[in-house]
């Protein structure tokens, strides 16, 4: 059963008003709070880091879905669990012992994600997809909001969902970059649980109507 879950990225919000962008998030149908964090290294660009994820902690009335883009994520799992994540994954290409930091993110009591860049393929994921509690999909090249959809990404959608129903995995599958009403509603249709959307809904005139037009349209 597909779950249709909305994640603003808060990438795109306006981070001079952080609190008032958090609290209509709150009051929205959007089910978690997507936050990415970049380090310059991994992917091109640098975003944020503890200071702001904790402020975000203190308003967010909404699981914290952190998106890790940073090289050798093993050695902050703790940081993240203290600065309030409910979900923290890591990204595929990153990880030379992913077995073991997807164990090390659920000691620490959170939700262990894997994400994979657009050109790993999903057969990769055959021997870890009953450790994870969710595979995230990326859309686009991480880095960036803003960027076109890779349509190649229905496909792997439909493969990843076909992976989990032979292994009887519980992983959720969530979709990140690109996301507006047309390329959600198909992702839906293919099987996505989850959707990030960062600048179609924060560039919007209502975001609170299009986190609400995502999920039921
Ligand atoms: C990109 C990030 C995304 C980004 C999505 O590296 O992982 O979460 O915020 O932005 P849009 O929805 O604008 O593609
Ligand atoms: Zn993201």
């Amino acid at each position: 059963m597909v779950k249709r879950m909305i994640a603003p990225s808060l990438l795109s919000a306006d981070f001079g008003n952080l609190k008032s962008e958090i609290e209509m998030l709150n009051a929205s149908q959007a089910d978690w709070i997507h936050l990415d964090i970049m380090d310059g290294v991994f992917v091109p660009n640098i975003s944020y880091g503890f200071p702001i994820i904790e402020t975000i902690k203190k308003y967010a009335e909404k699981p914290l879905d952190v998106h890790l883009m940073i090289v050798e994520p093993q050695k902050f799992i703790q940081e993240f669990k203290n600065a309030g994540a409910y979900m923290l994954t890591v990204h595929y290409e990153t990880c030379t012992h992913l077995h073991r930091t997807i164990q090390q993110i659920k000691s620490e009591g959170m939700k262990a994600g894997v994400t994979l860049n657009p050109h790993t393929p999903i057969s990769l994921l055959e021997d870890i997809i009953c450790d994870v509690d969710m595979v995230m999909l990326m859309s686009v090249n991480p880095g960036f909001g803003g960027q076109q959809f890779i349509e190649n990404t229905y496909k792997k959608v439909l493969r990843l969902k076909e992976l989990i129903l032979r292994k009887k995995s519980e992983a959720l599958i969530e979709v990140d970059g690109g996301i507006n009403y047309e390329t959600g509603k198909k992702l839906f249709d293919c099987g996505a649980d989850v959707l990030v959307a960062g600048s179609f809904v924060f560039n919007s005139d209502n975001p609170s109507e299009v986190i609400s037009r995502l999920k039921y349209s």
